[in-house]
């Protein structure tokens, strides 16, 4: 089953909107395989971003994402890349449709609250930089046919 990593931005933990944001991941019917609170540091930045150096948000974007603690969450299901993206909304909150978590909370570029993979190879990357193969638990839940089929 498809994975993905979900970043809690340092906006939305200072908002208090860490909790909203994954309710509303685990209400489409994802399910939580790994989390954990953490403070990124420069480089743990510097690889996740590393797509981004020498664009001219590069600086202001690691200043803001180590700006304080973020919550790290895998979230696992079917084609789980892409609808955590469309559940995300647009890169600009501004833009982004009503009914999504960047529409319906920002309304800035930089402060758009979730990171969520942009596709399966990356979410795979992104995954092993935060987390371990021991932290990442793979279990059934009774609903799981009722979100995922048979
Ligand atoms: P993310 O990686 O955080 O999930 O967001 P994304 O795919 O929608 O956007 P991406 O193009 O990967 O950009 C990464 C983050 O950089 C900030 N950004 N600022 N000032 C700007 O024009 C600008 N463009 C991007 C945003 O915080 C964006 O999420
Ligand atoms: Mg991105």
């Amino acid at each position: 089953m498809e994975r993905t990593l979900v970043l809690v931005k340092p906006d939305a933990m200072q908002r208090g909107l860490a909790g909203e944001i994954i309710s509303r991941l685990e209400r489409r019917g994802l399910k939580i395989v790994a989390m954990k609170l953490l403070q990124m540091d420069q480089g743990l930045a510097g690889q996740h971003y590393a797509v981004h150096k020498g664009k001219p948000f590069y600086d202001s974007l690691v200043e803001f994402i180590t700006s304080c603690p973020v919550v790290a969450v895998v979230f696992q299901g079917k084609n789980a890349v892409q609808v955590v993206r469309r559940t995300m909304g647009e890169t600009d909150p501004a833009k982004s449709p009503a009914g999504s978590i960047r529409g319906d909370l920002g309304i800035e570029v930089q402060h758009n609250l979730i990171h969520g993979s942009d596709s399966v190879e990356n979410a795979a990357k992104e995954i092993a930089l935060f987390f371990s193969n021991g932290e990442i638990v793979d279990y059934k839940r009774d609903i799981d046919k009722w979100v995922e089929g048979e």
